[in-house]
């Protein structure tokens, strides 16, 4: 479900929760940029049992897509969250004019690679020594987002 910015204070705790921990980044902090509409940031959540079970942030500009972060609490992995989330994200770009989504990863961090990998999305570069703590290699990988075909 893509959230309102209205929506976004209320559920910033539970958000930054699942996601702090993982992220080489700071999940509050673009949590308090979009709140405050100084990114062009979307935020979309899977809910289980009325309580955020998964999350991902989404940043676009023009024709192009990034994901900036995206998590699943950990008692809910294996569960499709981030392929339901996936889905979503594509459909949004289809409908928003996206051709081209691009994300960075650890490379030691095989279920995001195998994940991403599984939606279409290859590999094509790398920054060598990019995340601290620890220390790691960024790998760079992208996807197209083009329209279904029929065939009759
Ligand atoms: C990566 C992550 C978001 C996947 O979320 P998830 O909801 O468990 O993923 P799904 O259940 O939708 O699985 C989708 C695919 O991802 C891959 N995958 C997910 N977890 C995996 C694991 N532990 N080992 C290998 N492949 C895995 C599989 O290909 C899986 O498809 P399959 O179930 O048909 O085999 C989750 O592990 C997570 O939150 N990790 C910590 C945060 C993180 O590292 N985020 C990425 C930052 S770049």
């Amino acid at each position: 479900m893509l959230l309102e910015n209205f929506e976004i204070p209320d559920l910033k705790a539970e958000i930054t929760a699942i996601g702090d921990p993982f992220f080489h980044g700071n999940t509050s902090l673009y949590i308090e940029e979009i709140i405050n509409n100084k990114s062009n940031h979307k935020v979309f959540i899977a809910e289980r049992g009325g309580n955020v079970a998964g999350f991902l942030i989404l940043s676009s500009v023009m024709d192009e897509a990034e994901i900036i972060e995206v998590a699943v609490a950990e008692n809910f992995r294996r569960n499709g969250i981030a392929s339901g989330l996936m889905s979503e994200i594509f459909d949004w770009c289809l409908k928003n004019g996206i051709t081209q989504i691009f994300l960075e990863v650890r490379e030691s961090n095989f279920p995001a690679r195998e994940c991403y990998r599984k939606f279409g999305f290859s590999e094509n570069g790398c920054r060598k020594n990019y995340y601290r703590n620890p220390v790691e290699n960024a790998l760079l990988m992208s996807k197209k987002i083009v329209l279904p075909t029929f065939s009759i």
